[in-house]
C-alpha cells in the first residue's frame, strides 16, 4: 500500500527514487510518480514531475527529469479518488513553491476540503492529498515558514497519514509521521526517506526510526527531529540493520511467489533457532497472564489464531484468537494482567496496530513476533521477536505464515519445558520439506491445476491443527486465481456447508494422520456421496479419494508444513489462468490504512 520515498545527497535522485521505489513495489500499487527539485544558472528553483498509471517495470534511470540531488516519489494505491494520471502523487503547491506524497487517510478530508474550498482553493484532484497541500499554502501565508506550515496542517489532520514535503524554496524537506511508517536511512552525506527499510538497505544499512507525532527536517546536510505538537527538538539514535535483509531477488525463479514457497525449508528453521533463554521472558509472561490473546489480521490472523491453537492444545494456556479489525467489540476484556501477542509480516497494518494501541491502552503487555525488522509493531511491543524469513515481496504471504506457525509451536514446547524436542521436530519437518519439492510432485500439481481451473467452487475441510491451515489454503487460492475457494471446519459440513456440494463439486481434504482422521474420512464420505470430487492431502491416502496429494512427512506437527501444497495449487493455478502470482488485482502487501 502506497510507498513514500525522498532522496538527498550527491546522487542522481530521480535515478535513486526509482530504485527506492521498485523496491516498495512489493506493497501494491497502481501509480506511481517521482518529482525533483533543481537549480538554474540564477539560482532560482523549479519543480519537475513524472507521473505514471501502471507499474514503474524495467526503468532503471529516469530520462524525463533532469539531473539533481532532492526529490520525493510515490507508489500510490488508491483510496480517494480513481487510478489516474491527475491522482497520481507527488502532488505541488499552485506556485510550484513545494510538492508533497502522502501516506494514509485523512479522515476529516470533507470538513477540510469544504473550509479550503469557501477560502477560494480549486481542487483538481479526487484525492485527500491535494488537501494539505492547499492546507499548507494557506498556512504559508501567515507562518512565513515552510516547517511551521508543514506542522500546523499535519496537526489538523484526522487519521492515519505520513507525509513528506519539499520546499523548492530552499531545498528543504519536512516529514511527518502518525500511523503510516516513516524511516530515514542515513548515508554518506546522503538521506533516504521512506517507507520501509527495504527499499535502501541496498544503499545503506544505517536508518533512524521516526515514532508517531514526529517530525523530522532535512536542510543544507543536517536532519533534525521534532516533536510534531510542541515543536521542541529531540534526539534521534542511528541503528545499523541487519545486511541479511537487503537482497531482494528472484534468484533464478520466475516468481517471488515460488522463489519464496521453495524458500520455507530454511525460514522454518531460522523461525524457530530461538533458544529457551531467549523466549523465557515470553513463557514467564504468558505464564503469569490471565488471558492471552493472540491477533492479526489475514493470513497474520490465521496463523495468530494456529498459536493460539498451540498454546490451548500443547500448553493448556487459556489462549483466545482475535481478529485484528474486530478487536474493538472485546475493549471490555482487556486488563493489566492480560497479554496480547501480535503477528505481522509487515509489522505496519493499521487494523494490528490499531488493535495494540486499545490493548496497550487497558495496561495489557504486548509481544509480538513480525518479519519486518524495526516495524512499528515490533518497536510498540514490550516483547517483540522476528520471523527471520528475510524480505516477502509476493503480496500473497506463504513464508511467514509457516514462520509464524513454526514460533508458535516452539513457544507453545518451550512452555512445558520441551523446548529442544519440539525444535528438533520443527526442524526435521524442515528438513523433510527439502526432499519435498520434486519434479514430480509439481508436474503432478500442475495436471490438477490445469483440471481445477475448469471450476469456479472449491472447499476445504481442516480440522484441529488443520482448521486455521484449511482457512489460510482458502485464502491462498482465493487471493490469486480469484475464485470462490472456502475453508471450512471438518465439523461444520452436516451443520449447513454440505448443501453447497453438487456433482463435481471440488472439496479438499486436509487429513493428518492424528486423532481427527476418522471424522476427516467420514467427512469424505458424506460429500462423495453427494458426488463431489474429494482430493485427499494429507500423509496417507484412502480409497475415499478421487485425488491424493502427499504432505511433508512430520512427527505430529503436521499443520506446520500442510498448506504448502495448497500454495503451489494456488501458483499453478494462477499461472493456468493467466495471471500475475506475485501481484493479486486490487491487494496491496501492506495494508496502512484502515
Ligand atoms: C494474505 C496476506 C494478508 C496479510 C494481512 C496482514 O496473503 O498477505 O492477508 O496477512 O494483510 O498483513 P501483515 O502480516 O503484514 O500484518
Amino acid at each position: 500500500m502506497c510507498g513514500i520515498f525522498g532522496y538527498v545527497g550527491k546522487r542522481n535522485a530521480g535515478n535513486m527514487i526509482v530504485s527506492g521505489l521498485k523496491r516498495l513495489e512489493y506493497r501494491g500499487y497502481d501509480s506511481w510518480g517521482v518529482a525533483v527539485v533543481t537549480k538554474d544558472k540564477l539560482n532560482s528553483s523549479k519543480i519537475d514531475v513524472l507521473k505514471k498509471v501502471g507499474a514503474i517495470g524495467d526503468l532503471e534511470e529516469i530520462k524525463d527529469l533532469p539531473e539533481s540531488n532532492i526529490g520525493v516519489g510515490h507508489t500510490r494505491w488508491a483510496t480517494h479518488g480513481g487510478v489516474n494520471y491527475v491522482n497520481a502523487h507527488p502532488h505541488y503547491a499552485s506556485d510550484k513553491s513545494f510538492v508533497l506524497a502522502q501516506n494514509g487517510i485523512v479522515e476529516n478530508y470533507q470538513e477540510l476540503k469544504e473550509d479550503l474550498k469557501k477560502l477560494g482553493y480549486k481542487f483538481e484532484t479526487e484525492t485527500d492529498t491535494e488537501i494539505i497541500v492547499h492546507l499548507i499554502e494557506e498556512k504559508l501565508k501567515t507562518t512565513k515558514k515552510f516547517k511551521e506550515a508543514v506542522r500546523q496542517s499535519f496537526l489538523e489532520l484526522k487519521g492515519r497519514n505520513t507525509i513528506i514535503a519539499l520546499s523548492t524554496v530552499d531545498q528543504r524537506i519536512v516529514a511527518v509521521r502518525n500511523g503510516s511508517p516513516l524511516v530515514v536511512g542515513v548515508g554518506d552525506d546522503e538521506f533516504f526517506f521512506a517507507s520501509d527499510t527495504l527499499s535502501f538497505l541496498d544503499k545503506t544499512n544505517k536508518a533512524i526510526f521516526i515514532n508517531d507525532r514526529e517530525m523530522i527536517e532535512y536542510k543544507e546536510g543536517k536532519i533534525k527531529l521534532f516533536n510534531v505538537e510542541t515543536s521542541e527538538e529531540i534526539d534521534f539514535k542511528i541503528r545499523t540493520l541487519d545486511e541479511k535483509q537487503t537482497e531482494i531477488s528472484k534468484e533464478g525463479f520466475d516468481h517471488y511467489m515460488i522463489k519464496e514457497i521453495v524458500e520455507q525449508k530454511h525460514t522454518i528453521k531460522e523461525a524457530s533457532v530461538y533458544s529457551a533463554e531467549e523466549l523465557l521472558p515470553l513463557v514467564n509472561q504468558i505464564k503469569k497472564s490471565k488471558t492471552v490473546y493472540t491477533v492479526g489480521a489475514g493470513t497474520a490472523y490465521f496463523a495468530a489464531s494456529q498459536t493460539a491453537f498451540f498454546l490451548r492444545k500443547i500448553a493448556g494456556i487459556r489462549a483466545i484468537e482475535l481478529k485484528a479489525y474486530e478487536m474493538d467489540s472485546y475493549k471490555n476484556l482487556f486488563t493489566k494482567d492480560d497479554l496480547v501477542i501480535a503477528f505481522s509480516q509487515s509489522g505496519e497494518t493499521a487494523d494490528t496496530i490499531e488493535a495494540l494501541e486499545l490493548a496497550k491502552s487497558k495496561g495489557s503487555k504486548i509481544a509480538s513476533l513480525v518479519n519486518m525488522v524495526g516495524s512499528t509493531t515490533s518497536r510498540m511491543s514490550d516483547l517483540s521477536y522476528y520471523c527471520r524469513s528475510g524480505p516477502e515481496i509476493c503480496v500473497a504471504s506463504t513464508k511467514a505464515f509457516t514462520a509464524k506457525q513454526a514460533w508458535g509451536l516452539l513457544l507453545a514446547g518451550s512452555i512445558i519445558s520441551q523446548h529442544s524436542e519440539m525444535q528438533k521436530k520443527i526442524h526435521n519437518s524442515a528438513n523433510n520439506l527439502e526432499g519435498y519439492f520434486t519434479d514430480e510432485l509439481f508436474t503432478q500439481i500442475k495436471k490438477l491445476s490445469k483440471k481445477l481451473i475448469e471450476k469456479e467452487h472449491f472447499f476445504v475441510l481442516g480440522r484441529g491443527q488443520n482448521f486455521n491451515i484449511a482457512l489460510e489454503a482458502a485464502l491462498k487460492v482465493k487471493e490469486i486465481t480469484y475464485k470462490h475457494f472456502e475453508g471450512f471446519a471438518g465439523g461444520e459440513l452436516k451443520h449447513g456447508v454440505i448443501a453447497l456440494v453438487d456433482k463435481g463439486t471440488p472439496v479438499f481434504v486436509i487429513s493428518s494422520d492424528d486423532e481427527d482422521l476418522e471424522n476427516m474420512l467420514s467427512a469424505s464420505a458424506q460429500v462423495k456421496a453427494r458426488g463431489a470430487w474429494v482430493i485427499g492431502v494429507g500423509q496417507s491416502n484412502n480409497d475415499l479419494f478421487d485425488d491424493f496429494i502427499p504432505t511433508v512427512q512430520s512427527e505430529g506437527i503436521d499443520a506446520l508444513t500442510n498448506v504448502i501444497p495448497f500454495q503451489l495449487i494456488s501458483y499453478f493455478m494462477a499461472l493456468e489462468l493467466g495471471n500475475d502470482p506475485d501481484k493479486p488485482r486490487n491487494l496491496a502487501k501492506s495494508v496502512t490504512v484502515k
